[in-house]
C-alpha cells in the first residue's frame, strides 16, 4: 500500500477514536456562515490531531482544513482534511458522521479515507485503481435511469439557499425512485462507491467535504463532476457513469445552476 494512504488511514483512525471517545464532551464553540453551520471544540480538536501527526511525518507537503489549516507545501502532495464532516450530526448522535482525510497529489484527489465510527465503516481508496469499505473491495451500482435512482443530497446553511434547494429537490422528487439527506457529503459519496446509493448531489461543499471520498468514488467506478466540468463548490455531483448525464441534465433544466448565492 502506498506510503502516504498508509498514514491517512492511521491518522484518521487516530482522529476517528478521539471523537468518539470525546463525544460527550462535544459542545458548541462557535458559528460559521449561519447559526446552524456550527463548530465543535471536538472538531478543532481532531483537525490539531490529524495536522500534527501528518506533519510529523511529511513535513514539507501542504494541508487545507475546514477549521482554517492553510499551508502551501513544497512536495506537491496536498492533504485536504474534514476533520468532522457531519458536525451536526455529530453533535445529536446521528451516526453518520466521519473523519475525512484526502491526499491530493499534483492537484489530483489521488488517496481518500472516510472512517465514520458510528457506522462501524472505513471506506479508503485509490483514484484510478480500487476501493473499499473494511477491506472489502467496492463498486458503483447500475442503475442506469434516474426513475430508478435512490439518491442522496445535502443543504447548505443559510436559509435563503435552503428554500431555493429544497425547491428544487421537491421538482426532482417525483421523478426519482427517492431522496435521501443523511447528513455528511463524505459519508454519501462513499455511498455512492459502495452502491448503497444511485447518485449524489450537492451545491455549496467545499474541498474538504469531497476530496477524500472523490478518491475512492474514482477507484470504485464512479463517475464525479460538477456543470460541465469538475466537481466544484457550485455543483458536485456523483453517480455510476451511467446516470450521470440524465442527473446532470436534470438539475440544470429544474435550474440548480443559476445564481443563487
Ligand atoms: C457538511 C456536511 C453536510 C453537507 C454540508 C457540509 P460539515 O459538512 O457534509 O452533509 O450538506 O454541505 O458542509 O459542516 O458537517 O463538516
Amino acid at each position: 500500500m502506498s506510503e502516504l494512504l498508509d498514514l491517512a488511514l492511521r491518522v484518521a483512525a487516530r482522529s476517528a477514536r478521539f471523537l468518539e471517545d470525546g463525544w460527550a464532551r462535544r459542545e458548541v464553540v462557535a458559528t460559521k456562515s449561519s447559526s446552524t453551520d456550527i463548530v465543535t471544540q471536538m472538531d478543532q480538536g481532531s483537525e490539531r490531531l490529524l495536522v500534527d501527526h501528518i506533519l510529523a511525518a511529511r513535513p514539507d507537503d501542504g494541508i487545507i482544513g475546514e477549521e482554517g489549516s492553510d499551508r502551501a507545501g513544497t512536495t506537491g502532495v496536498r492533504w485536504v482534511i474534514d476533520p468532522l464532516d457531519g458536525t451536526v450530526n455529530y453533535l445529536y448522535g446521528f451516526p453518520s458522521w466521519a473523519v475525512s482525510v484526502g491526499v491530493l497529489v499534483d492537484g489530483k484527489p489521488t488517496y481518500g479515507v472516510v472512517h465514520a465510527p458510528a457506522l462501524r465503516t472505513v471506506w479508503h481508496g485509490t483514484a484510478g485503481e480500487s476501493a473499499f469499505a473494511n477491506e472489502r473491495p467496492i463498486r458503483t451500482g447500475h442503475v442506469s435511469e434516474l426513475s430508478s435512482a435512490l439518491l442522496a443530497t445535502g443543504f447548505g446553511y443559510e436559509a435563503g439557499v435552503r428554500a431555493i434547494q429544497g425547491g428544487i429537490v421537491a421538482e426532482l422528487l417525483p421523478r426519482v425512485r427517492d431522496i435521501r439527506r443523511a447528513g455528511a457529503a463524505a459519508v454519501d459519496m462513499c455511498w455512492v462507491a459502495q452502491g448503497v446509493l444511485d447518485g449524489y448531489f450537492e451545491r455549496g461543499t467545499h474541498l474538504w467535504d469531497r476530496a477524500a471520498a472523490m478518491a475512492i468514488c474514482d477507484g470504485a467506478g464512479v463517475r464525479v463532476g460538477g456543470f460541465d466540468g469538475p466537481a466544484a463548490d457550485r455543483m458536485t455531483i456523483a453517480t455510476n457513469p451511467a446516470l450521470f448525464d440524465e442527473l446532470h441534465d436534470t438539475l440544470r433544466a429544474l435550474g440548480a445552476d443559476r445564481e443563487y448565492d
